[in-house]
């Protein structure tokens, strides 16, 4: 399976809290680590070590961050196709309480600067067997990304995160989508908390596949006019979930066959649930993603 990754690339400075600061409140840190992060760098990892031939299409800085994050690229065995703009490379603040959830706030900055897509970014999208596109990038991008995969016939995989910035009517054009019950909720433009029966109703009537992840509760997958299917997660204990939503598409694309039929859709998204139950044991994004035989190890037992 081949896999093209558009997104963003973040140096990730992760705080370790007590708990997360409330408006107007200072905490102490228990420490401070940097990884290599970014939702479209974390997806086209994920890919690359579940297996898939993986390329990675990014916009970097001309810094010393972006030096680290093309040289970490490279030791995942990704194809990294990277502009070099004059911005600094994206970077996210990241604190991670006690019990491993966080709160991030992102500055794309050379990540705003991946817009229109050049003739030999486009034919790598034709050429690939399914695209991967998040929301950290600009949407203009990600419309005509999803354009030129739909003519090309390469699968769309579109992660809708973070939630916000994606027209629900542009969904016609997505073959999968991947969203958490809150991305699921907004894009419907239903209220938080309402059940992912009524979500992966609204959400696929617009023609395309829908997984929504549920955390420690696993998946919910749902389609092709058959009744949706909920895959139950691991029982693991979590110590970080950054990156653990990241995990679970690049994961899904990787495993994703070309039918991308009930099956398949299923099969994958079992594959990435065990991908991502992995990584939330593991701190900081990068470093937490799972090979292939990780994966299948924890599958088997
Ligand atoms: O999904 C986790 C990622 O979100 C982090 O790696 C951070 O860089 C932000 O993009």
């Amino acid at each position: 399976m081949s896999v093209v990754v558009i997104g963003s690339a973040n140096l990730d400075l992760v705080y370790e809290v007590e708990r997360i600061p409330a408006p107007g409140e200072t905490v102490l840190s228990r420490g401070l680590a940097s990884f290599p992060g970014g939702k479209g760098n974390n997806q086209a990892i994920a890919a690359a070590r579940a297996g898939a031939e993986t390329r990675f299409i990014a916009a970097l800085g001309d810094d010393a961050a972006a030096d680290a994050l093309a040289e970490q690229a490279r030791d995942a065995g990704i194809t990294l196709l990277a502009r070099r703009v004059e911005a600094p490379t994206g970077t996210a603040v990241i604190f991670v309480d006690r019990k491993g959830e966080n709160s991030i706030v992102v500055n794309s900055g050379a990540n705003a600067h991946l817009v229109d897509l050049t003739e030999a970014e486009l034919a790598e999208i034709a050429a690939a067997d399914v695209m991967v596109v998040q929301l950290e990038t600009p949407l203009p991008t990600v419309t005509a990304a999803i354009r030129a995969a739909r003519a090309a016939d390469t699968t769309v995989v579109l992660n809708a995160a973070p939630s916000g910035a994606f027209p629900e009517e542009l969904l016609s054009e997505v073959d999968i989508l991947i969203v958490n019950e809150h991305e699921a909720a907004e894009l419907a433009g239903e209220p938080a908390g309402t059940g992912e029966r009524s979500l992966m109703s609204v959400l696929t009537s617009h023609g395309c596949d829908v997984v929504i992840t549920l955390g420690s509760e696993g998946a919910f997958v749902g389609g092709h006019g058959t009744e949706p299917v909920k895959i139950p997660s691991f029982p693991v204990e979590v110590k970080d979930t950054t990156g653990a939503g990241d995990v679970f598409v690049g994961a899904f694309a990787a495993s994703l066959d070309r039918t991308a039929d009930q099956r398949s859709l299923v099969a994958a998204t079992e594959f990435a649930t065990a991908a991502s139950a992995l990584a939330v044991q593991r701190k900081g994004a990068g470093p937490s993603i799972p090979t292939l035989d990780e994966v299948r190890k924890l599958q088997a037992s």
